[in-house]
């Protein structure tokens, strides 16, 4: 029977926009899914916003508008790093919907009546003012061993110490400054000690293929833990207010986020067949037939951070919940991607920005590949590093790959009318190409696309070492030797196509025109195209640039980060791909104006900074406090010439780590044809701190 796959990633949080983690995952799952279609594969790929929880309430109170205009406006945002990236997503849902709420409800019922739900009163801090109860990263305090002030309720981030927030000295609500209480109030749990449990987790976990060998120890680990390590049941409840989903029966109560998030794959699964998308992918059975259907392969690519959720409770809420339900097939877990080996922060902003990535209008297929050729089937970090990305893009990607066709195509186009013939006939080429295409098959499927794409280079090369040693530009001139030009050309581009086939998994744009345009094909390459030799060819199209360092530099540079990417209302999106268009006018409302918060800052000092071509350190004087800033405004200022010098700037842009240290913050400036940049300045009567709207 042949399997259907149904696949996920983690589902982002609706509270900000992509960041490159993300999209790496996206891209590693798309590119597997692309493959398994590639060999005939069905797949159903959906994915779906992660709407719940107090920090999406939270920030939605703060902006002043309802947890739903909130998760509606990052949904939103979705499409142009998805269609950016090739990310080919069937459907893209939301765990706020009908069908979460429904297919929730019912998992939670079929677990309570196998016995797996209790309840029990908790103690827990709660906020007078903001009436809630406050979990841990809500509450702050002195550090009961080293006398850290404002660290939070559960670690103290100066000496690392873990503790309860009960053990806090002067405990503080983080939300509005007010003392905590203890209350207590009914939580309810899931048995995750249950012997039945433990004893079916430790079966699934030991079944090949449904986590890699490193996942499996861990998860043992937790599974088997002693004393304070043991095994704990799950609390799966939160009290009002709550963006969530109702418990049955409770009022005020409702699922803890991490409940219902998981659920959301089948609520994005229901909803995808419900549209009618899953038909018109060839699916034919019910949503419940095909859950619960032998051939279903339920696969979830997930980060190495939440391992913990998939790998114990998710498996277990399944099973125990009873057909259609059933615990997953594969949970592939990825490390975290670093940039130039440093650990890029969510909350701090570092890292490398995808939408910049795409406005710069940098080839999202450079990054495809990029990815595809560090991924291997471990939960190793990845790390982004610019040398190593231009070099593995000009060299394997343009130096390699385009060069066979942009060569072999021209001596065809010029010298035969487009007609390719084999005068040594294609059968050695077709059994080089089957090898190859099985070798880099397996290792897909094994999702070791670092191999895979080792083993596809190393074709290119023996396509282009053939091609120099029987230099066409010398048959070419020799019409004697027309045979030879004719088959030395026709070899090569067989070699492209087996390529171009091998390749369409992580470049799927390049494969379609190569397909379309080249081979004149109106369909998308298969694998079984790889076998295939080609017969005629339209004139070669230039199919990819290299990638120029400057774009590098454009994409690391902090002062440069588009504030349509930090998380702050969607801006329209640009209108080419070009560094200018960043600066094109977009028109967005007050509301939206008010979230930059400007103020008025005295230069305190001004530096140079050693190793910078653009750069100054300022400290900036805000009043009450002074910040950091690494301005770009070397090229126009003598820093001594800046010192007590007024000016504005964005005081709540996440701070940024650079080469040189963290920028907090971004001085304004004005610059154009005529020249600059030209600091801003406020009129005299201005005072530091001063808020500017
Ligand atoms: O860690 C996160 O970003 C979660 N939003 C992932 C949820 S994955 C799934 F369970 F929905
Ligand atoms: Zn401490």
């Amino acid at each position: 029977m042949s399997e259907t796959f149904f696949v996920t990633t983690a589902l982002p949080y609706a509270n900000g926009p992509f960041h490159i983690g993300h999209i790496m995952e996206y891209i590693q799952a798309d590119i597997w899914v692309r493959f398994e279609r590639m060999q005939g594969r069905r797949v159903h790929f959906v994915g779906a916003d992660d709407a719940h929880g107090a920090p999406i309430m939270l920030k939605a109170e703060a902006e002043h508008v309802s947890p739903e205009a909130l998760v509606a406006r990052i949904a939103a945002g979705r499409g142009r790093y998805l269609e950016g990236f090739h990310i080919g997503f069937d459907h893209w849902h939301s765990t706020h919907s009908s069908e979460n709420t429904a297919l929730s409800q019912d998992i939670y019922r079929r677990l309570k009546a196998a016995g797996l739900i209790h309840c029990k009163p908790i103690e827990q801090f709660f906020d007078p003012v903001k009436g809630m109860f406050l979990a841990d990263r809500y509450i702050k305090g002195e550090c009961p061993k080293c006398h850290a002030r404002d660290q939070y309720g559960d670690a103290c981030e100066v000496c690392g110490s873990v503790y309860a927030p009960t053990e806090l000295i002067e405990p503080y609500s983080a939300l509005t400054g007010a003392k905590p209480v203890l209350k207590t109030s009914e939580h309810f749990f899931f048995r995750l000690s249950d012997p039945r449990c433990v004893e079916f987790l430790q079966e699934w976990l030991a079944v090949a293929g449904h986590v890699q060998p490193q996942v499996a120890n861990k998860a043992r680990e937790w599974l088997s833990g002693k004393g304070e390590q043991a095994l704990g049941d799950w609390d799966i409840s939160r009290d009002a207010p709550y963006f969530g989903i109702p418990i049955p029966d409770a009022p005020g109560k409702f699922f803890y986020v991490w409940l219902d998030a998981p659920i959301g794959y089948l609520a994005a699964l229901k909803s995808y067949f419900d549209s009618g998308k899953a038909r018109a992918n060839g699916e034919t059975r019910s949503f419940e037939a095909f859950l619960g259907a032998p051939d279903m392969r339920q696969v979830h690519f997930i980060g190495k951070d939440i391992i913990y959720f998939h790998t114990l409770f998710w498996p277990a809420m399944l099973h125990f919940a009873g057909a259609p339900y059933r615990a997953p097939d594969n949970v592939h877990v990825h490390g975290f991607i670093t940039v130039s080996g440093e650990k890029m922060s969510k909350s701090r902003g570092t890292g490398i920005s995808p939408l910049r990535y795409l406005e710069l209008g940098m080839n999202p297929e450079w990054l495809r590949y990029y990815i595809a050729a560090k991924l291997n089937a471990t939960v190793e970090d990845l790390d982004f590093n610019p040398a190593d990305f231009i070099a593995r893009i000009n060299s394997d990607l343009i130096g390699k790959y385009v060069n066979i066709a942009s060569r072999a195509a021209s001596f065809i186009t010029r010298h035969f009318d487009g007609m390719l013939e084999y005068p040594c006939g294609t059968e050695e080429l077709t059994q080089r190409a089957r090898e190859l295409l099985e070798q880099v098959r397996s290792s897909y499927a094994a999702r070791e696309f670092g191999r895979a794409m080792r083993e596809i280079m190393a074709f290119a090369d023996r396509l282009n070492q053939e091609f120099d040693a029987r230099q066409p530009w010398v048959l070419a001139k020799d019409p004697a030797r027309r045979e030879a030009l004719q088959d030395s050309c026709a070899r090569a581009l067989y070699g492209f196509k087996t390529l171009t086939c091998l390749l369409a998994p992580v470049l799927p744009a390049v494969a379609e025109r190569v397909a379309r345009e080249l081979f004149g094909l109106d369909r998308a390459l298969t694998f079984a195209d790889a076998l295939v030799p080609p017969r005629r060819i339209n004139p070669y199209q230039h199919l990819m640039t290299r990638v120029d360092p400057k774009l590098l530099d454009a994409l690391l540079d902090p002062q440069e980060k588009t504030v349509s990417d930090t998380g702050s209302p969607a801006a329209p999106k640009p209108p080419a791909a070009t560094v200018a268009a960043i600066d094109a006018p977009a028109t967005i409302s007050i509301d939206q104006f008010k979230q930059i918060d400007l103020r008025v800052a005295r230069i305190a000092a001004a530096e140079q900074v050693a190793g910078a071509d653009k750069l100054l350190r300022l400290t900036l004087d805000l009043g009450s406090e002074t910040r950091t800033v690494f301005a770009g405004i070397k090229s126009a200022y003598d820093p001594a010439t800046l010192v007590g010098r007024l000016t504005v700037m964005v005081a709540n842009l996440a701070p940024r780590k650079m080469k040189f240290g963290v920028s907090e913050g971004m001085v304004l400036a004005a610059s154009g044809p005529e020249g600059g940049p030209f600091l801003l300045t406020p009129d005299a009567g201005a005072a530091p701190g001063m808020r500017i709207s």
